[in-house]
């Protein structure tokens, strides 16, 4: 069974085998390869269930978009909706979801959630972003940075901020694919020790630099995210911003990373907290080129996963 569950649990040759692949749907999307698109029936006589336990744009639209491309069908189930938010446990979701669906997308609250659907599944489980994770988010990202810059491998990206799920799933991407990470946010919002002990152990030189300034010198990427992530309390917001304002990605900060440096922030974007509209709209970023990606990347990763 092949589930998409962390960058840290692919193996690299796969996780580029699927980049390959992405851009190749890409450009045979796009009319660049000639051809019709070989993904158009990929997914054909295929239902996917897609389920949300928390709110979703990019990631709703691009996997049920992505999807129909292929020919396949989805069903975009909500958790409060199933009896999955009402009691019934995982693994016999997971069970009875098998026995009607041939593809679990989820979106959910814990790691062991999507751990547990994936040991219970009778068919692959994909990760649609936990509290600790966010890997498709990464493989779009990579697939972004590749497309306007070249192989990633050696390249230095920076991060700038909360030390999230996005943050720890580029991280785990700088492990296994063999670019440096610097983190660079207030130690109380630093990122999981564990993925940064794992990538440094695969070679990844992961530094922590509280001076942003400092951190984003030489930087190929920079990246950001929400100061306030979906799984953070509210009540947490006032704490968070007070504690995150000095990281704000701004001109001043590109500025120091030079102007080769790309942006980019997984959206949805808090204009003028954690990045200000100059930045988003500025030559440097690709935030939209990587909410395009999530599309071509995902396709990749439901074909893996599928073996079509
Ligand atoms: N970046 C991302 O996952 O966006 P959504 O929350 O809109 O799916
Ligand atoms: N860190 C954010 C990412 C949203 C796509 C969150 O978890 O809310």
């Amino acid at each position: 069974m092949k589930h998409f569950l962390d960058i840290n649990a692919t193996d690299p040759a796969d996780l580029r085998r699927m980049l390959d692949e992405a851009h190749r749907i890409k450009a045979a999307r796009k009319g660049q390869d000639k051809g019709v698109p070989d993904d158009e029936q990929a997914l054909a006589g295929k239902v996917v269930a897609l389920i949300f336990e928390k709110p979703s744009t990019r990631t709703r639209v691009s996997f049920d978009v992505g999807v129909r491309q292929m020919g396949g069908e989805t069903l975009v189930l909500s958790g409060s909706e199933m009896q999955l938010g009402h009691g019934e446990s995982i693994p016999d979701t997971a069970r009875v979801l098998s026995r009607y669906v041939d593809l679990i997308m989820i979106r959910t609250f814990e790691e062991s959630a999507l751990q547990e659907l994936a040991e219970f599944a009778d068919v692959p489980v994909i990760n649609g972003l936990t509290n600790r994770t966010h890997p498709c988010q990464i493989m779009a990202d990579i697939l972004t940075y590749e497309e306007h810059r070249g192989p990633i491998a050696g390249k230095k990206v920076v991060w700038v901020g909360d030390g999230n799920n996005v943050c720890a799933s580029f991280i785990h991407a700088a492990g296994q694919l063999g670019f440096d990470l610097t983190f660079t946010g207030p130690e109380r919002l630093d990122p999981e020790r564990e993925a940064v002990e794992e990538a440094r152990a695969k070679g990844a030189d992961i530094v922590i630099e509280r001076d942003p300034h400092e951190a984003v010198k030489g930087a190929d990427l920079v990246v950001t995210d929400t100061w306030v992530s979906m799984h953070d309390a509210p009540s947490t917001r006032e704490r968070r911003h007070n504690m995150l304002r000095a990281y704000q990605v701004n001109e001043r900060l590109m500025a120091q990373a030079g102007a080769e440096a790309l942006f980019m922030h997984c959206l949805p974007a808090h204009r003028n907290e954690e990045v200000t509209d100059s930045v988003m709209d500025g030559p440097q970023s690709v935030v939209f080129d990587e909410a395009e990606n999530r599309l071509h990347a995902q396709k990749a990763i439901m074909r893996w996963c599928l073996d079509v």
